[in-house]
């Protein structure tokens, strides 16, 4: 397949023409990677049972793994779910943003579309490019991360292309995205409290704060699925994130971290550290690769080089990786849920 790659550009008739084509590529029938404000989007016709097809096709994703349909406004999830008024305090307090709501679902969007739930994913992306597209499409858009199954999800076009590149129509490239990780997934359960299905950039402290209904975290958010155990969100059974290095995640300061790291004796070691950490690493070790991922404080742009890392780590030759582990509350627990899954749970208290 052809893949045309299309710059987009608000500022210019021809940057936002490329999402006119797009959009009418979506009303055709076609697969079209979109930026938001998380990360890229690989977007088809949500109402279409064949659209669903391709996607999962495109990405090598199993069928029974939902997808997240994209609406312009809040108001029309009621099109595709049955909304309610905590749906309502949700949509007022975060949409449009980087929030996708589970509710129960109405028959316009088909089976293929929910991965087979009664149940459907619902979000209003904030992204400019995102929301013209959804409205000249004049459907909601099914869209799952634009990378292959298993990868990190691309937060730049470059990444995108790399995976995509023949495998969709186009590719609408905004360069580098916003946040990072993926929307904060939130189910409205049928006795109106809520449960965190993927933390994200909104917080459980803020969903708390908005709704004042009680919020459940998941096991599945901060620890392993149980051997046999049904997935509340069919996503977390799935192998996600890894580095093809194994990955072992660190808690202690960079003085144990490195008698740690000294003592394992690994070959080709890669080291993400801590922006104030780094000078120490480097001279502690002056043949591993170290990446910077941030202040120690700093977690969103922590989260803006998470998935940037680990595929950058896959270009080079390492054998074993060590990272910080990230604390559990605010976006530290998006990073957390995404860090553990990377290390396949391998996690070192020293
Ligand atoms: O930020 C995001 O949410 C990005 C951008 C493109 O919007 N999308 C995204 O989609 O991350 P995806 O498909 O990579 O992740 C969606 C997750 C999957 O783990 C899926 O299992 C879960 O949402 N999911 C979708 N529908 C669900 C449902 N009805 N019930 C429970 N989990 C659901
Ligand atoms: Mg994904």
């Amino acid at each position: 397949m052809k893949t045309e790659y299309i710059k987009v550009d608000f500022e210019t008739e021809a940057g936002t023409q490329g999402i006119r084509l797009a959009a009418e590529c979506i009303k055709n029938g076609g697969l079209v990677v979109f930026p938001t404000e998380t990360v890229y989007g690989l977007g088809a016709d949500g109402t279409s049972a064949d659209a669903a097809k391709r996607i999962y096709e495109a990405k090598g994703r199993p069928s029974d793994n939902p997808l997240i349909i994209h609406i312009a406004q809040p108001e029309d999830a009621s099109l595709y779910a049955e909304t309610d008024a905590i749906y309502k305090t949700l949509a007022d307090a975060f949409m449009p943003g980087p929030l996708t709501v589970v509710m129960k679902a109405k028959e316009s969007v088909p089976l293929a579309t929910r991965g087979g739930l009664s149940t459907v994913a619902v979000r209003c992306p904030a992204h400019p490019v995102a929301n013209l597209l959804i409205r000249l499409s004049g459907v909601c858009i099914a869209a799952p991360s634009a990378n292959l199954s298993g990868k990190p999800s691309p937060t730049d076009a470059r990444q995108v292309a790399e995976d995509m590149m023949g495998r969709v129509d186009m590719i609408l490239d905004d360069g580098s995205a916003d946040f990072g990780l993926e929307s904060t997934i939130v189910k409205i359960e049928e006795d109106g409290s809520l449960t965190l299905l993927r933390p994200g950039r909104i917080t459980p402290e803020e969903l708390k704060a908005a709704t004042g209904v009680p919020l459940a975290i998941s096991d599945a958010v901060t620890g392993k699925l149980k051997e046999g155990a049904a997935a509340p969100s069919p996503g977390m059974k799935y192998r996600h994130y890894a580095p093809s290095a194994p990955l072992t995640l660190l808690e202690g300061d960079a003085e144990k971290c490195i008698g740690f790291i000294k003592n394992e004796g690994s070959a080709a070691i890669g080291i993400i550290a801590y922006d104030e950490d780094v000078p120490r690493f480097r001279a502690a070790f002056p043949e591993a690769r170290i990446y910077s991922f941030g202040k120690r404080e700093d977690e969103l742009t922590q989260a803006h080089e998470l998935f940037k890392l680990l595929r950058l780590m896959d270009k080079d030759p390492l054998t074993q990786i060590y990272a910080p582990l990230p604390r559990k509350s605010g976006i530290g627990l998006a990073l957390y849920n995404r860090m553990i899954r990377a290390a396949s749970h391998s996690i070192v208290r020293l």
